[in-house]
């Protein structure tokens, strides 16, 4: 597979911004003098208080310290509007696709900003001021990226918590922030169905049992009746009618919190992912100009939910900051048809395209059929994300969805990266299907053994990054500490991504997944210690252990064994129960797809659970099981053999 190289296409190249010569030396320039590069690419964004500082950054042990830009006063909001607004005020700013094919509408940029500044004044007068977090709990509406661009005005701290979380993850991301405003709607739509979010607010208040929540703010998608609270809930429209759409932009520091976003990990409860302002802006709006090539008048779509990372910096900031069109999905991929991506590329004329792999593996089971009935001769560049792209996929991608017309740019980033760290671009790098190829301009990977040796040339270990950009995130909300424990203790003085990499003769980077105990289901991230700890909190069990394992759509599913209570028995009917409680607990996304009771776990004498032959046994692998003589109790193993679950 490594052998297959496709070549950079000479359409690819014309009017491209960068080639690979290029690509080559701005790479050398922005590694040997980080502070005359990102001097000068700062200024791509508009600063209120120019900077004199560029870059102040710390991976030490004990001294972890990340600040970009320190001295710049900027804001997000106006540098995604704002200074948009006499070149380009009657531009198309976002193009919305609701869930109903028959529903659209496009939003200019003078429209934008009439409607955040609206919603930032709904804001203020509850009370909403720089610093404040707010929890927003929202479908793919626009006003998503209203509210979100609206806290960036006033400098509040918007909070997202994606809208398949359920009511108790959601109760804990509000107290973990201290959100005394979320913002929410009556009801999401998805693929036909509806989803409760007001009833979703209203439970999650109630188990916060406190009356941290002053204000619940509602916007009406459906129309459906929900419950409202007198002094606490309003209607955003009702609202709104209240208030102006004038409303100054704050100038913050560039260190300002821009927004806290939870993500799993491999130990406890979700962190507080804490993002900032200026660093953070420049690095999304250059990556999304360059990984995507986007050119002036592009017609850009992610296929993300605002919920997580990518719609963050690649559906709202990265593009708007560029004076982008970013299109906005409510939908899904197979509602109406499995042919809907491709009907909503021709009906908007999409150029740049960027998806996760599990989507297209999901469409790819289809055939080619729903894809060819389309046009998509308006698409130029193909991304994905999430996930480690299979070849399978990538050949799919490039050759039935782009009918090998187009780029394909296999992007590898995380939540606390802020934006894409290795990728190809389009007019300069040779693509390999299944690798992510080069890094961005600024960072540095840096590939390390178990013991933290540096290796050097082509090799397999873990992925680090050996020293900051500007995206990077700059703490976990509330804990240092862990912040500096989670990153920078495993290889002292660098960034331990948590991912394991191959790098080949080229210097190329092919992603292999987490080395920790993270999951990547349909490229959400699951820490496997969140569902553990949900199925023991079920009555009957005992003692449970989550591990992933190969699935041809999802990417990985969650494979659980389970140990249940003295005199409990393990049948379908408790594996289905057990799968309502956890989607309950956390989420659809949560839902464990394999569930084996066993009598026992493989401990250690010390009473470890040994994973890693969990994981062996879940992918089918048990001619390596390694040494099994350690363990407590070795015939364990037998029985979880004799008695594993099935892979559909
Ligand atoms: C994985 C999503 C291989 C990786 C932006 C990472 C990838 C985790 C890729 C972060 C890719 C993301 N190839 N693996 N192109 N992109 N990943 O925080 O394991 O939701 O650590 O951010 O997804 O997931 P997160």
């Amino acid at each position: 597979m490594e052998g297959k190289v496709v070549e950079v296409q000479a359409a690819w190249r014309e009017g491209a911004h960068v080639d690979d010569a290029q690509y080559r030396a701005m790479y050398e320039a922005s590694v040997s003098d980080p502070d005359a590069f990102w001097g000068e690419h700062g200024k791509r964004i508009d600063w209120m208080t120019p900077f004199t500082k560029v870059k102040n950054t710390s991976f030490a042990p004990g001294q972890v310290s990340i600040k970009w830009f320190e001295d710049g006063k900027t804001n997000v909001a106006y540098n995604c509007i704002d200074r948009h607004l006499e070149t380009r005020g009657d531009q198309t700013a976002i193009i919305w696709e609701g869930d109903n094919p028959d529903e659209s509408k496009h939003i200019t940029y003078r429209e934008l900003h009439a409607q955040v500044c609206r919603m930032a004044n709904v804001l203020r007068n509850r009370g909403v001021s720089k610093g404040d977090r707010v929890t927003l709990y929202m479908p793919m509406i626009p006003e998503a990226a209203y509210a979100m661009l609206a806290c960036a005005r006033l400098g509040a701290i918007h909070a997202i918590v994606f809208g398949g979380f359920s009511p108790d993850s959601l109760a804990s991301r509000i107290q973990g922030c201290t959100s005394k405003v979320v913002i929410t709607a009556d009801e999401g739509l998805r693929g036909g169905r509806k989803v409760p979010l007001k009833a979703n607010v209203d439970e999650a208040i109630k188990r916060l049992g406190s009356d941290l929540v002053e204000h619940v703010i509602v916007v009406r998608r459906t129309g459906g009746s929900v419950a409202m609270e007198p002094g606490r809930d309003v209607y955003y429209d009702e609202a709104a009618e209240q208030v102006t759409d004038h409303c100054p932009a704050e100038a913050v520091e560039a260190e300002h919190p821009l927004f806290i976003l939870y993500t799993s990990g491999s130990t406890g409860q979700p962190k507080g992912v804490v993002h900032t302002t200026g660093g953070y802006l420049v690095y999304a709006s250059m990556t999304h100009q360059y990984v995507f090539d986007y050119r002036e008048g592009d017609v850009y779509w992610c296929t993300a939910d605002v919920g997580w990372v990518t719609g963050h910096s690649y559906i709202v900031y990265g593009p708007l900051a560029n004076g982008a069109t970013t299109l906005m999905f409510e939908g899904i991929p197979t509602y109406p048809s499995t042919s809907r991506f491709w009907e909503v590329v021709d009906k908007h004329k999409v150029n740049i395209f960027y998806t996760a792999p599990t989507a297209i593996r999901s469409l790819m089971g289809g055939g080619e059929g729903p894809v060819k009935k389309t046009s998509r001769q308006s698409l130029r560049v193909l991304g994905s994300v999430g996930e480690p792209i299979n070849p399978e996929a990538w050949e799919w991608y490039y050759n039935v969805v782009g009918e090998q017309r187009c780029s394909i740019v296999d992007t590898w980033w995380q939540t606390e990266t802020g934006g894409i760290l290795i990728t190809p671009l389009p007019g300069a790098t040779a693509l390999k299907p299944g690798s992510a190829t080069r890094p961005f301009f600024g960072v540095t990977p840096e590939m390390v053994d178990a013991e933290g040796k540096v290796l050097q040339g082509p090799c397999e270990g873990n992925l680090c990054i050996a020293d900051s950009w500007p995206g990077q995130m700059r703490t976990v909300y509330g804990d240092h500490e862990r912040f500096e424990q989670t990153y920078f203790s495993t290889y002292p003085g660098k960034y331990f991504t948590g991912d394991g990499a191959r790098r080949d003769a080229d210097g190329y980077y092919w992603i292999t997944g987490r080395v920790d105990d993270v999951i990547n289901v349909s490229g959400h991230r699951m820490g496997t210690a969140e569902v553990e700890s949900s199925l023991v909190a079920h009555p009957k069990v005992a003692e449970a252990a989550v591990v992933g394992y190969p699935h041809n759509v999802k990417g990985q599913g969650i494979y659980a064994y389970v140990t249940l209570n003295d005199g409990e028995e393990g049948d379908d009917a408790l594996r289905k129960e057990l799968v309502t409680w956890v989607r309950k607990d956390i989420g659809p996304i949560a839902s464990p797809d394999l569930i084996q009771f066993a009598p026992g776990l493989p401990k250690t004498r010390s009473g470890k659970i040994m994973r890693r032959i969990l994981r062996k046994i879940a992918e089918d692998d048990f001619g390596s099981l390694g040494d099994t003589s350690t363990l407590a109790e070795p015939a364990v193993v037998d029985d979880l053999i004799e008695n594993r679950q099935n892979r559909p």
